[in-house]
């Protein structure tokens, strides 16, 4: 099914320079089962400058909060992880377009996958300073639950990949799914965490705490992130929720 994003002209996600093109992400191994660490790639390595922080939006549709706020903030590398091609093809285009007339956002780059398996396949540990997750589809019947993105098992590969102190940031307008998310961050703050082998989280703290969202510099204002989404709800009158949930950083650490 197409959407027509691009109103007859063809998108080009510019692949391997906006796009991450097959030759950055080669298929998984063979041994992935048995050693999990033999898929891992680097993605810092897909930026110019591989040395800033890094930070992903899970689910980055037409990609209006990473070119708002990767626009304000030069100094971070951000990866929008899109599932959807038409999506993913969309934003890519709309980035390659603004990097080819004015040089900017060459710290954008963006990802037709999964974001999930992408976290849990893929991603070292310890290297993202945020993971931004804004109006997540609700799927709303029950038998849909397991598509949602937030689960057990990744809030489990979100503690392993965040770096200590690092965040993930949820903004959504769904009542079922806020009262999902709820359900699982509540597990994730206490202690000990529902299944301390997955992400690794060692006993004797909580995986996360929670914090109130502060919106973004890119947001307009009274909006908390100005996504798509956000600003097409906010017409409709929705009201949403929004949280942060914080990781765990032992005492002494670096943290972001
Ligand atoms: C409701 S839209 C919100 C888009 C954007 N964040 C906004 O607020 O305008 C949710 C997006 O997440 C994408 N998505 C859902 N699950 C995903 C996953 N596991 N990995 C990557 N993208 C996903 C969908 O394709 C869709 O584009």
């Amino acid at each position: 099914m197409s959407f027509g994003l691009g109103h007859g002209r063809a998108l080009d996600p510019g692949l391997g320079v906006v796009g991450v093109g097959p030759e950055e992400l080669p298929p998984l191994p063979d041994t992935i089962l048995e050693d999990p660490e033999s898929g891992r790639v680097d993605p810092r390595a897909w930026f110019e400058r591989p040395e800033r922080p890094f930070e992903i939006e899970i689910g980055s549709g037409k990609g209006a909060f990473l070119i708002q706020q990767g626009a304000l903030e030069p100094e971070t590398n951000f990866l929008g992880i899109e599932w959807a091609g038409e999506f993913y093809a969309y934003a890519a285009d709309r980035v390659r377009r603004r990097r080819e007339a004015d040089a900017s956002l060459d710290n954008i780059r963006l990802l037709c996958a999964d974001a999930s398996e992408f976290l849990r396949w893929r991603c070292p540990a310890g290297i993202v300073r945020v993971i931004h997750l804004y109006f997540s589809d609700p799927w709303p019947k029950a038998r849909h639950h397991k598509k949602r993105v937030i689960q057990d098992r990744f809030l489990g590969e979100a503690f392993r990949v965040l770096e200590p102190g690092g965040e993930l940031r949820v903004v959504t307008d769904h009542d079922g799914l806020w009262a999902w998310d709820v359900e699982h961050f509540d597990r994730w703050t206490a202690s000990p965490p529902p299944d301390p082998s997955v992400g690794g989280v060692t006993s004797g703290h909580p995986a996360f705490t929670r914090h109130a969202f502060d919106a973004p510099e890119s947001a307009g204002e009274s909006e908390l992130v100005g996504t798509n989404f956000e600003r097409k709800f906010r017409r409709e009158g929705r009201s949403f929720h929004a949280t942060v949930l914080r990781r765990f950083a032992p005492p002494g650490a670096s943290t972001t």
